[in-house]
């Protein structure tokens, strides 16, 4: 296994959009390990293929505090939504930057497993907005483009600074 680098907005790679998963190979199944190791390295709850640069429609979550639930999502789609949740939000990609987004507060997800068997699963709280959020990714949207254009800018310019401060 291996830590990938994970893309750091706004790098332009995080706007690609996934290809489908064609069958669940040995190489998507160490593509899950390596992603799987580098979420919980971070730490994270949750990591998209997009975000380590590699544009398949992979997925992995734990949100569990043990982090010992791992769900692997291959090829997910949402086939049922209700509900509200506008949740705070962070990512990888956008270090210590957090806020709201709009969300499904119940969702209906279809997926393939790292064992290319199909499955589908509820989850709704942390789970629901965390599975949107990184759906997002493979569809090339970071959390913080549901923003308002001002609060986009604001948040430009603090990246700048930061990254100033870091030479
Ligand atoms: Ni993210």
């Amino acid at each position: 296994m291996a830590l990938l680098k994970i893309l750091q907005y706004p790098d332009e790679r995080l706007h690609t959009v996934a290809h489908p998963v064609v069958a669940v190979t040995d190489e998507i199944r160490a593509l899950v390990d390596d992603m799987a190791e580098t979420m919980y390295s971070a730490p994270g709850i949750g990591l998209a293929a997009t975000q380590v640069d590699v544009h398949k429609r992979v997925i992995v979550i734990d949100i569990s505090d043990a982090r010992n639930q791992l769900h692997v999502l291959i090829n997910p789609e949402i086939v049922a939504r209700s509900g509200d949740s506008d949740d705070e939000e962070g990512c990888l990609s956008v270090p210590g930057v957090f806020g709201k987004v709009q969300r499904a507060g119940k969702i209906t997800v279809e997926a393939t497993d790292r064992d290319d068997k199909p499955f589908v699963f509820d989850a709704d709280g942390l789970l629901a907005v965390c599975v949107q959020h990184e759906m997002d990714h493979l569809v090339g949207k970071v959390f913080v483009e549901y923003w308002s254009r001002m609060k986009q800018s604001r948040l430009q310019a603090r990246l700048k600074k930061l990254r100033r401060k870091v030479l």
